[in-house]
């Protein structure tokens, strides 16, 4: 019988639980993306808190596009050997760390009159204001040989395997999403050709990393909005053909929230209020269940996990592998720790939101605690 603390592998990288910490931007790297002192603390803290894998923030992949400030970057060879240090200091505490990559597109308000923003079309997001510029097929192909480098790059500075963010109104999902997507060539229309830019930067990476580096997707399920966005259908499609395609990890995560119905109904990635009800937690697990049933490649479910016998309700009755927790682990970097002890009391998290609006992204209960200024 399954349970939360088997010990597991993804293709070579060995997990100690079956619990993730989900990618988190914590907003502390300095201007230039690099480490700082703070954020290697906060990610120190975590990993000695037991929890088998850490998912870094997303991290920025070419110097030009940076959608939001303080975010890690991979763009250039400069990083490797701090990486090093870095990766080597989590695995001394006993967790493995993958670096989420990501290419931002319109889903910002951060120096945008300096730089030219990409998207799959010509349209303005309408959460943001900006406007994204249409991508030739020359700037795709060049965006592909970025995402490969940076996997490249990934794997030199020791971390156990990279993951792409195809979620939540990010550029790869904005390819995705019909609401945004409005191309006549062959990345837009269908969804063959809605998720291609997708299928050719996972090839590019494993091209650049071989077959026994671990390449993980977080992908939107669907987009949520009541207006033409992604479907769970197409999302169903594009999941289980890069399982054919090799990818070594699916983790299922949703909403767009470039699109504003989707954060006014609280359909968004991070959805509030969900420790309400054990009937909030894990929100996106009726599509994670379906796609297990259809790939041989281990799906994550992220999204509102709380209570741990919820998830050991899904582990044992789904073929779901493995559970992310992000806020979570933000309010209690412990709380894996704790449960490995048998204290399986639910997290303090009271999916409020409120830290996002605070400096490091750390729990408003923390910082009312220790008395830290907002
Ligand atoms: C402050 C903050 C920053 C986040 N940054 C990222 C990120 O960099 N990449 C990502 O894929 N998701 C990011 N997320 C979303 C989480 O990974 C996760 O999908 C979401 O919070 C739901 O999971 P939870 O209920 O366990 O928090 C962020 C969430 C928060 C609250
Ligand atoms: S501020 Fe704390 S309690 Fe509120 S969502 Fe963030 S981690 Fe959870």
């Amino acid at each position: 019988m399954k349970t939360l603390f088997d010990k597991t592998k993804i293709l070579n990288m060995e997990m100690k639980n079956r619990f993730l910490r989900g990618a988190l931007w914590v907003a502390l790297a300095d201007e230039k993306g690099h480490v700082t002192k703070e954020l290697s603390d906060v990610y120190e803290e975590i990993a000695k808190g037991g929890v088998g894998t850490i998912i870094t923030g997303y991290t920025f992949i070419t110097e030009d596009e940076q959608p939001n400030p303080n975010m890690l970057g991979i763009y250039n060879d400069s990083f490797i050997d701090e990486y090093k240090d870095f990766t080597n200091m989590i695995h001394k505490h006993g967790s493995n760390i993958i670096m989420q990559i990501v290419y931002g597109g319109f889903m910002t308000n951060f120096n945008v009159g300096e730089r030219v923003i990409w998207g799959p079309s010509t349209m303005k997001n309408e959460v943001t204001g900006t406007m994204a510029k249409e991508m030739s097929k020359d700037e795709i192909k060049y965006l592909v040989s970025k995402y490969a480098e940076a996997a490249k790059r990934v794997k030199a500075s020791g971390f156990d395997g990279v993951e792409i963010h195809c979620g939540h109104g990010y550029m790869l999902s904005q390819f995705l999403s019909p609401y945004y997507n409005k191309r006549e060539d062959e990345y837009g229309g269908t969804i063959e050709n809605r998720g291609r830019i997708i299928f050719e930067i996972y090839e590019a990476m494993r091209e650049a990393v071989g077959k026994e580096f671990p390449i993980l997707i977080k992908i939107n399920s669907a987009d949520y909005t009541s207006f033409n966005g992604l479907s769970e259908e197409d999302s169903l499609y594009v999941a289980r053909k890069l399982a054919e395609l090799g990818i070594d990890a699916i983790e299922v995560t949703g909403g767009n929230e470039s699109i504003k119905d989707v954060k006014e109904n609280n359909l968004g990635a991070a959805r509030r209020r969900v420790a309400l009800s054990k009937e909030n937690e894990s929100y996106f697990k009726d599509y994670a269940i379906k796609l297990s049933k259809s790939i041989d490649k281990p799906v994550i479910l992220v999204g509102g996990n709380r209570h741990f016998e919820v998830m050991d309700d899904i582990l044992k009755n789904s073929e779901i592998e493995y559970f992310s927790l992000s806020r979570p682990l933000t309010s209690e970097p412990d709380l894996i720790n704790k449960w490995a002890k048998g204290d399986l009391k639910a997290p303090k998290c009271v999916s409020c939101n409120a830290c996002y609006n605070t400096i490091g992204k750390r729990c408003i209960l923390n910082i009312k605690k220790k008395k830290i200024n907002l």
